[in-house]
């Protein structure tokens, strides 16, 4: 007798798209950076549909070791988190990207529900495409949203008692006083759930700096990006091959730094954008001016615990890797 397989009904990922790349305030917030007194563009620029995919080409990098570092601390103590966390909640992943991390962890945490938030709205949704294709009855949630200025998710996100998961060390593209509003944010907005998140730790320089500046150029391709993205959301006339992608840590403030370094005198030109405070459209770059691109803040666990603390979670434990590069935190109530 031939057995039929259960059928599995094949559900459909929703997606929300609360935020266009392209809109007036994402136009203002990108003149008003570049015009300030000292350049800057802020990272959520990164990533449009090429630089999520050349940000995914970076985690493949020997020289990047976070993703591979935290990947090492989730295989090694998945049951570990799986019985501080609970099976069957909401997972919420914040900047999922490509989805992979969370994916990885479906066999342990079992989630009810996946949210799935990003900025890059068009590459979250092929992710949730594929992930509904290896998941198909899973209940998939893609929300395409800024969250750098106020975590607000829509009613439809439902993420009352969830697990958030932010994994990536992506908290470290805030300041710490940044850091620890938005982890007050997460936790009222999670009301009763936890919070699952991959912190860098502080570690030699030698490391720190190739990981951010790669042999073979991928990393100066995610960062002089911005520069496109910036022409096309402008409509500026920026040639990529003016700028140099620097990448430095700056021990004082604990943090990796990227700048778009001026390899010449640039004048730079786009139309007006209503409501620039400067009102002029365009600037010069004199030879050696940069333009601050990304942080990346490396904490140590205490530091990051007392964050976590600050911010209002009481119950809190970590996993790290054998080196001390990276830690996981699992902070709750
Ligand atoms: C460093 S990548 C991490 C991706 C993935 N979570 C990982 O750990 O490999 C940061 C992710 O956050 C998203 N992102 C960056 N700024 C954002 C913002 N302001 N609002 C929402 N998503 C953002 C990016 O599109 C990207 O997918």
């Amino acid at each position: 007798m031939t057995m039929t397989p259960f059928p599995v009904a094949q559900k459909k990922p929703q997606l929300l798209r609360l935020h266009h790349q392209d809109d007036e305030a994402s136009r203002v917030e990108l003149a008003t950076g570049l015009l300030a007194e000292v350049s800057s563009i802020a990272p959520k620029f990164l990533y449009d549909a090429l630089g999520s995919r050349l940000f995914a080409a970076i985690t493949e990098l020997p020289e990047y070791y976070p993703t591979r570092t935290e990947a090492a601390i989730f295989t090694t103590h998945k049951a570990a988190m799986a019985a501080a966390i609970g099976t069957g909640r909401t997972l919420v992943d914040l900047g999922a990207g490509n989805c992979e991390k969370a994916a990885n962890l479906f066999d342990a945490l079992m989630p009810a529900r996946y949210v799935a938030v990003d900025i890059s709205a068009d590459y979250l949704s092929d992710a949730l495409d594929f992930l509904q294709f290896r998941h198909p009855a899973m209940d998939l949630l893609g929300i395409g949203i800024d969250f750098s200025t106020t975590f607000t998710l829509p009613p439809q996100a439902d993420i009352e008692d969830c697990v958030v998961f932010y994994p990536g060390s992506s908290i470290g593209n805030f300041t710490p006083v940044q850091a620890e509003v938005f982890l007050r944010q997460i936790r009222a907005a999670a009301k009763g759930g936890g919070l699952l998140i991959g912190v860098d730790l502080v570690k030699p320089v030698s490391v720190l700096e190739p990981a951010y500046d790669d042999a073979l150029g991928v990393t100066a391709a995610f960062n002089r990006n911005m520069l496109t993205i910036s022409n096309r959301l402008l409509d500026a006339d920026f040639n990529v091959s003016d700028f140099r992608h620097i990448a430095c840590f700056n021990s004082r403030e604990s943090r990796i730094e990227m700048h778009l370094e001026a390899l010449r005198e640039v004048t730079v030109c786009w139309p007006d954008v209503n409501g620039a405070s400067t009102g002029k459209s365009g600037r010069v770059f004199h030879a050696g001016e940069r333009i601050h691109t990304e942080n990346s803040y490396k904490y140590t666990l205490d530091h990051f615990a007392t964050l976590l603390h600050v911010a209002g979670y009481t119950k809190i434990r970590y996993w790290t890797d054998p080196n001390d590069w990276f830690a996981v935190f699992w902070a709750d109530h």
